[in-house]
C-alpha cells in the first residue's frame, strides 16, 4: 500500500458507476428530476480508482469535480444515462449510485409552455428504463452488479423486495427519511443473497471504502 492510499487491486477490472440525478425535459425552460448531490456515487467512483480500476463513471448534472483516474461520462435523462452505460460494456462491475427520475415527460414542447387562462397544464408522464435491472437482467451481464435503495419506511423489507426484484447481487439501501439530501454522512443495511448486515453511521467516503474493500474481496474469491 503506497502512502497516498493506493492499491492495485482492482488493476483491469472495468467498473461502470452511476451517479447524481437525471433531468427529464418538459420544455426548453423545465425538467422533473430528484434530489441527489452526486457525493456517493462519486466516492464510489475515487475508491475505486484509487484501486486501480478503469471506472467509467455515467453522471447525471451534479456539482462535483470529476475524481482523479476516473472517466467521466456526462449524461441528463434516464435514457441517456442507459445508453451510456450500455456503451461501456462489458465491465466486471457495475454500481447504480444514481437517483434515476422513474419518469419522464411523454412528450417535450420545443417552445416554453405559457401560463393560460385556461389554468396548468397536466403533465402526462412515461416510465423510464430500469437501468439497474437492465444491467442485472441482461445475458452478458457484469460479473458483480450493485444497486441503492431509498426508501422511507419499511427499510428492510422494501429493501429485501428490491434486491430481488431488480435481479443484483447486492443492494446498500439507506433511510432517506433520517439523512438528509446532500449531507456527507450515510447509513446503508447492506443486502446480499448470504444475508444483511447494518452498517454503523459514516462519511459518504469511509462508505465508499468499505465497499470498494468487499468488491476486492468478491474478485479475489473469484479468481
Ligand atoms: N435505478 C435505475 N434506473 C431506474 C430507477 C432506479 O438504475 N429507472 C436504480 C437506482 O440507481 C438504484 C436502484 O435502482 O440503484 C433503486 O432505485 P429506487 O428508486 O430505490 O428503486 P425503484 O425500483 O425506482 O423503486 P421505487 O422508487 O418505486 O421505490
Ligand atoms: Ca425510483
Amino acid at each position: 500500500r503506497s502512502s497516498l492510499g493506493k492499491t492495485t487491486d482492482l488493476v483491469g477490472r472495468r467498473i461502470i458507476v452511476t451517479a447524481g440525478p437525471t433531468v427529464e425535459p418538459i420544455d426548453p425552460v423545465r425538467f422533473i428530476s430528484n434530489h441527489s448531490s452526486g457525493l456517493q456515487g462519486y466516492a464510489i467512483a475515487s475508491a475505486l480508482a484509487a484501486k486501480g480500476a478503469d471506472v467509467r463513471l455515467v453522471s447525471g448534472p451534479v456539482s462535483l469535480p470529476t475524481p482523479p483516474s476516473v472517466q467521466r461520462i456526462n449524461v441528463r435523462t434516464a435514457e441517456d444515462m442507459k445508453a451510456a452505460c450500455l456503451e461501456q460494456l462489458p465491465a466486471d462491475a457495475a454500481i447504480c449510485v444514481a437517483a434515476v427520475s422513474d419518469w419522464r415527460p411523454e412528450s417535450v414542447s420545443n417552445r416554453k409552455m405559457k401560463k393560460s387562462a385556461d389554468g396548468p397544464p397536466t403533465l402526462i408522464l412515461r416510465e423510464n428504463p430500469d437501468i439497474l435491472a437492465t444491467l442485472s437482467q441482461m445475458k452478458e451481464r457484469p460479473t458483480l452488479v450493485i444497486g441503492f435503495a431509498a426508501e422511507t419506511d419499511d427499510l428492510r423489507k422494501h429493501a429485501e423486495q428490491k434486491r430481488r426484484r431488480k435481479g443484483c447481487d447486492w443492494l446498500l439501501a439507506n433511510d432517506v427519511s433520517k439523512h438528509r439530501f446532500g449531507g456527507h454522512r450515510n447509513q446503508v443495511l447492506f443486502l446480499t443473497e448470504m444475508g444483511t448486515e447494518d452498517w454503523p453511521e459514516m462519511d459518504k467516503s469511509a462508505l465508499a471504502e468499505r465497499l470498494s474493500e468487499q468488491v476486492v474481496a468478491f474478485f479475489q474469491k473469484q479468481g
